[in-house]
């Protein structure tokens, strides 16, 4: 299929065929006058004519954004943290459906209401650090090394990071691990949603 295709059209057309490309509004460009510069910029950088998301932070980029759809630069935008409450106010004030919430979602951090809330208005969540590395610290020790979490996963014969990542995906949601270590990425692709998920953080 990929050979095929890369007959009829050219490199980067073939990006956009194999992979759904997203990117987000830098916050120091969410003035609306910034906007269009800041994704021409990223497209530039990506060498792409458009991208299938755009993401913002804040809702005063709300209308550029929009613009930048009837422009052809995204197919589709989108938000990043936005609360139940932010969330409905953009989508009455909006023509332009915002399509995705991108919120951090992990057994640390469950967002079970907000979830309900975005199905129940027709917007995909993403959930961002899905291995809890932004808890990550001395004081805050690794989501993966979680005795629990370990223990379920050796159950399941999988590894913390698969737990974790099936954690999201049963929830139904697109989960986005972020790995620069080639095995990682090899076995963060390797999860099936029978690897049941639900991590009751009262034991954690
Ligand atoms: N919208 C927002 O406000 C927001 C905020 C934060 C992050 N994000 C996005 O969310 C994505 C992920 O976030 P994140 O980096 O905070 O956290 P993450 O995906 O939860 O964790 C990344 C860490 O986990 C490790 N890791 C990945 N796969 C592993 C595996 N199979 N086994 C063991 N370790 C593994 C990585 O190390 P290796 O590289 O060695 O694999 C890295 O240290 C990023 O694309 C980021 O841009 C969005």
């Amino acid at each position: 299929m990929f050979t095929k295709y890369q007959k009829q059209n050219n490199q980067r057309h073939i990006i956009s065929y194999l992979w759904f490309t997203f990117s987000k509004l830098w916050a120091i460009f969410h003035k609306p006058e910034k906007v269009e510069h800041a994704l021409r910029l990223s497209l530039k950088a990506l060498q792409l004519d458009y991208v299938d998301l755009y993401l913002m932070h804040s809702p005063v980029a709300a209308q550029a954004m929009a613009d930048c759809v009837t422009k052809g630069l995204t197919k589709s935008i989108g938000v990043s943290n936005f609360n139940a409450l932010q969330l409905g106010e953009i989508l009455e004030a909006t023509t332009t459906p915002c399509v995705v919430n991108q919120i951090e979602n992990h057994p640390y951090l469950e967002q079970t209401p907000l979830i309900d809330f975005c199905k129940s208005k027709n917007v995909a969540v993403t959930s961002y650090s899905p291995l809890g590395s932004s808890r990550s610290s001395e004081t805050d020790p690794s989501l993966r090394e979680e005795p629990l979490v370990k223990e379920m996963a050796d159950s399941k014969g999988c590894t913390p990071a698969q737990l974790l990542i099936a954690y999201n995906l049963c929830q139904g949601l697109v989960c986005i691990p972020k790995s620069a270590t080639p095995s990682h990425i090899k076995q963060n692709f390797k999860v099936g949603v029978n690897l049941t998920c639900k991590v009751p953080a009262t034991r954690i």
